[in-house]
């Protein structure tokens, strides 16, 4: 297949720029631990704790629908790079998708709602974190949504320090995502915390929860108790596993659910949201009431299928660029963990450097992006992404 030269350039940027590693640049491989433990070829780490331009006031509400939806960035921290490259900030609304479901409120994703809040706690771990709002308005319900670019993860461990907090009636979610038009064949794993539920519980899935005729889907989720019966008001690290037979999950290093039933087994991006669309799932906000997912890092240790999906809308509809599966070679050359001899959050910890054993021993295998590219260029998946 013959690539002309600028194209060639285009994607060697995007391999360059996209599929990263970060903290850990010396590390061919990431382990984590635990029942769900697993080796992953990237590891990203988005830290929110000390943005100096964070806000001491949250940006006002929009309470006109279109402002709403076509509002502009809460700030600079928004418009770079380092932000765009992993994130795209959602404004889709549910009106397409009222009638199939039973929301009973117009929801609408707006940028306004992401924002860096500047923290006024104390502690001197965090001057600053991500908040997701969500604002119950006379004529619509202000949501807010972040996806992941890459929309090509097969394969996890995330981990999410966040805490919610707010007014019944809205859902803070952290999970997988395979959109499918027949809801039947979406594919999700989800952290899903209600705020009109009990304080110390939370709700984890591998959607859909409901089979065709509407019906619960018992197999498919697990209303779990937080360790220790914490709030979900304060801050605990939430661990999504997803592996290639089960989906666990963890909260503050303790298991607190397993599901093999239904597992998402194709690629997949991650979304984080604040929502409430007034159905039963949810229930409805009061007027002028908010909510907010509040986050101070994420981590996340990952395969992918193929090339980076690149930025896309979401729609919930259509199906996501689903690309050629593709299994990469074994073999690590440096070890790190993201669990165990960790000691600064966020950065892994080397384990064993196998680097100059003898062949027969780890196979070496570069995380390079120039060795990673002509494994791009070997499949059918560039045809698919042009
Ligand atoms: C691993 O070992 C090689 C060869 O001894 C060395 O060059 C490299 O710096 C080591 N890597 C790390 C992360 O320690
Ligand atoms: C994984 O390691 C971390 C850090 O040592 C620990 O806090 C956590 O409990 C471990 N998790 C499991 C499931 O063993
Ligand atoms: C945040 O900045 C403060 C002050 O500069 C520093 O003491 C603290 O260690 C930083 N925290 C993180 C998580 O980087
Ligand atoms: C929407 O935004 C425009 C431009 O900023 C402003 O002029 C208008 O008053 C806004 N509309 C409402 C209903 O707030
Ligand atoms: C909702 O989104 C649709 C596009 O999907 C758009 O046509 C419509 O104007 C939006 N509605 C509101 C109230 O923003
Ligand atoms: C989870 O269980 C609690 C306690 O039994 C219950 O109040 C709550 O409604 C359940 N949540 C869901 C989503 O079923
Ligand atoms: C999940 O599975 C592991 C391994 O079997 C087990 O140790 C753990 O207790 C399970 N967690 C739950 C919440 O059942
Ligand atoms: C939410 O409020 C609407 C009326 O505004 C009502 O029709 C609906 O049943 C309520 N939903 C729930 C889950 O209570
Ligand atoms: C991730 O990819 C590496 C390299 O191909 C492989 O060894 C590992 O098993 C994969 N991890 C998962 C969870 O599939
Ligand atoms: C973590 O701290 C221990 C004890 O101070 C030290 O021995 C170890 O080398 C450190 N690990 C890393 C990855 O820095």
């Amino acid at each position: 297949m013959a690539l002309p030269s600028s194209i060639l350039a285009g994607l060697l940027l995007f391999a360059l720029t996209s599929a990263q590693t970060d903290n850990g640049n010396e590390c061919s491989c990431f382990i984590t631990n635990g029942s769900s433990a697993g080796y992953f070829t990237y590891h990203r780490f988005f830290d929110y704790r000390n943005v100096s331009s964070a806000s001491a006031t949250p940006p006002t509400v929009i309470s006109n629908e279109i402002n709403a939806t076509d509002a502009f960035a809460t700030s600079d921290y928004f418009l770079n790079d380092a932000w765009r490259n992993d994130w795209t900030i959602q404004n889709w609304n549910n009106s397409d998708s009222m009638t199939s479901t039973d929301a009973t409120e117009l929801m609408i994703n707006s940028p306004n709602n992401v924002y860096i809040e500047k923290s006024d706690d104390t502690s001197p771990d965090y001057t600053s974190y991500l908040t997701l709002r969500t604002s119950r308005l006379p004529s619509f319900q202000s949501a807010a949504e972040i996806d992941s670019n890459e929309q090509n993860f097969q394969f996890l461990s995330a981990r999410f320090l966040a805490r919610v907090i707010g007014s019944p009636g809205a859902c803070a979610g952290m999970f997988t995502y395979l959109p499918n038009d027949n809801s039947q064949l979406v594919q999700e794993a989800d952290i899903e915390i209600l705020t009109a539920g009990p304080r110390d519980m939370v709700q984890y899935t591998n959607q859909p929860s409901q089979d065709a005729n509407g019906n619960p889907q018992a197999a498919a989720t697990v209303n779990g108790t937080n360790p220790g019966m914490r709030d979900w008001t304060l801050w605990n690290t939430y661990r999504l596993d997803w592996m290639p037979r089960m989906t666990s999950w963890y909260v503050n290093g303790e298991s607190v659910a397993n599901i093999s039933f239904q597992v998402p087994r194709d690629p997949s991006s991650l979304i984080l949201n604040m929502w409430s669309d007034g159905g039963s799932w949810t229930g409805n906000m009061s007027l002028y009431d908010e909510a907010y997912l509040q986050i101070q890092w994420m981590e996340v240790v990952y395969n992918t299928s193929g090339p980076y999906g690149g930025a896309s809308k979401r729609d919930e509809s259509g199906a996501g660029g689903v690309l050629e599966k593709r299994k990469g070679t074994p073999g690590c050359k440096v070890v790190c963990s993201v669990d165990e001899k960790v000691n600064v959050t966020g950065t892994p910890a080397l384990l064993y450097n196998n680097t100059g054993m003898a062949p027969g021993g780890w196979k070496a295998e570069g995380m390079g992006s120039l060795v990673w590219l002509p494994v791009v260029l070997v499949g059918g998946a560039v045809s698919a992404y042009l």
